[in-house]
């Protein structure tokens, strides 16, 4: 896929952090087959499987089968209040912020949280339990990303520098659509409907070999069905990264190249 400057610009969503480094952007491994001590993960994810649309090319779905994982009411509505309720108090006068620099979001604000309240802190328990594999190392500052009825985020690939194998986001308050397009070939895309409360999970070639982007509202179709997108609150839990898995060239999963200059 010919990329233009700009959209080179876009895959640095992270890698702009540098100055304020990894404490706005704490980031983020390998599950081949879903592992959890959640009994009824097996029938939420069985529901979410309608919940994915495919682009035509054949093998988008099977990439998506191993490496991408969709839970529906992974939380209650309680717990999404709970959670709501505790990073509300948080924000103090942030406003959402027109655009980033480098234009990968849009009318959005942003923090991160390490020390959560007791009950939202078993929350983000359960959510890295889910995730990640024994051998992950898990960031546990968690970033917290608030859209505006309006924001959206444009196609990025999470840095390599900041994130490891592993991203999984909990979505909050309304639907949205997420878009993964194959970072050499557009015509390779899947895309998710992420409803409030579900947990979604990148990994692996999901995580470094497509570009992911969530929609803004007047392009949120999926399956030919508007889609209303209003506020949306995530909760990014990302592993670290590590650097036999991450750095090493010749490694089953080839990362790409952020950051040469620094
Ligand atoms: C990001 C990102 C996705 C989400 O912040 O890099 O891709 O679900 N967020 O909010
Ligand atoms: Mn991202």
């Amino acid at each position: 896929m010919a990329m233009s400057p700009a959209h080179h610009l876009l895959k640095f969503r992270h890698g702009c952090m540098l100055t304020v480094k990894c404490f706005r952007f704490p980031c983020v491994k390998h599950l081949t087959t879903f592992r959890t001590s959640n009994p009824k993960s097996k029938n939420l994810q069985k529901q979410a499987s309608e919940l994915l649309e495919y682009s035509q090319e054949e093998n988008v779905k099977s990439i998506a089968a191993e490496h991408f994982s969709l839970f529906t009411n992974f939380i209650t509505s309680e717990e999404e209040t709970s959670l709501i309720t505790e990073i509300d108090t948080k924000w103090r006068r942030l406003k959402y912020q027109k655009g980033h620099w480098d234009n990968a979001i849009q009318d959005y604000r942003e923090l991160e949280i390490r020390d959560w309240r007791r009950p939202n802190a078993s929350i983000i328990q359960r959510i890295q339990e889910v995730a990640f594999d024994d051998g992950d190392v898990k960031n546990n500052l968690i970033h917290v990303l608030d859209l505006s009825p309006i924001g959206f985020i444009n196609p990025h690939v999470d840095s390599t520098r900041f994130c490891g194998r592993v991203i999984a986001g909990l979505s909050l308050l309304s639907p949205c659509v997420m878009k993964y397009t194959h970072k050499d070939d557009a015509s390779i895309w899947f895309q998710a409907l992420l409803p409030p409360k579900s947990l979604y999970i990148m990994r692996d070639r999901v995580r470094y070999e497509f570009e992911h982007e969530i929609l803004k509202n007047e392009d949120s179709l999926f399956k030919g069905e508007k889609v209303n997108k209003s506020r949306r609150v995530s909760l990014l839990c990302r592993s670290q990264p590590q650097a036999e898995l991450d750095e090493k060239p010749g490694q089953l999963f080839k990362p790409i190249t952020l950051f040469e200059n620094t």
